[in-house]
């Protein structure tokens, strides 16, 4: 069984000044959260704390995922070297996944982006290339899914085509963590609205 993630007394530094102090915060296992919060109140910060890419922190964080069940789709993302598959295979094959090909063919099929298959990632628009970087991060299957502001790049057709995406993820049983304030979502895909109150305003 997996659990809620539970953040007790969390608090982050950067050059001794505190960007995060939470003394309590539920995200629920399966469900969809939106993370809410002006520039600077520290969401990002919290997203690469949950994803266990930033591992410096005072608190504790209490849920049962393991590195490899996480996946993090930053808002600019980096694109590896390579073409539009080879960018979204990476994930299978650091994990060593067998039948890459087949995997491969259903997600590009699934997901509409034959076309694109063979086209150069930096030669993406950046529509494409947010596309593009959210299928790499669900090729494998993460139990839980952070996107951070997915959508400023997207128009409202890429939007609803990616909320239905999320949807269909969320319903198989994964944990969906979005840091937006994009009207689109909130009212096509059902979530519970977390919000960060900036520090340093005292
Ligand atoms: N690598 C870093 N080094 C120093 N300060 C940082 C770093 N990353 C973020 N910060 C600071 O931490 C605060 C929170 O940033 P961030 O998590 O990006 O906020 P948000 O995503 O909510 O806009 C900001 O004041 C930002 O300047
Ligand atoms: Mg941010």
């Amino acid at each position: 069984m997996i659990k809620d993630i539970k953040i007790k007394n969390l608090k982050k530094f950067f050059n001794r000044k505190d960007v995060l102090n939470i003394s309590e915060l539920t995200f629920k296992n399966g469900g969809v959260s939106y993370l809410l919060g002006e520039n600077g109140a520290g969401k990002s910060t919290l997203l690469n704390i949950l994803a266990k890419i930033d591992k410096e922190y005072q608190g504790k964080i209490d849920d049962s995922f393991v590195e490899k069940d996480v996946s993090l789709v930053d808002a600019n993302p980096y694109m590896l070297k390579g073409d539009v598959y080879k960018n979204i295979a990476y994930p299978l094959k650091i994990r060593r996944r067998k039948n890459i090909d087949k995997s491969m063919g259903d997600l590009l099929e699934i997901f509409n982006l034959k076309e694109l298959k063979n086209k150069e990632a930096s030669k993406l628009s950046s529509g494409e290339t947010q596309k593009v970087a959210i299928v790499r991060a669900l090729s494998f299957s993460p139990k839980l899914l952070m996107l951070d502001e997915p959508t400023a790049n997207l128009d409202k057709e890429a939007k609803l085509e990616l909320i239905d995406i999320l949807k269909k993820y969320n319903e198989q049983g994964n944990t969906i963590i979005i840091v937006t304030h994009d009207h689109n979502f909130f009212e096509n895909l059902k979530g519970e609205k977390i919000v960060l109150e900036k520090l340093g305003k005292r």
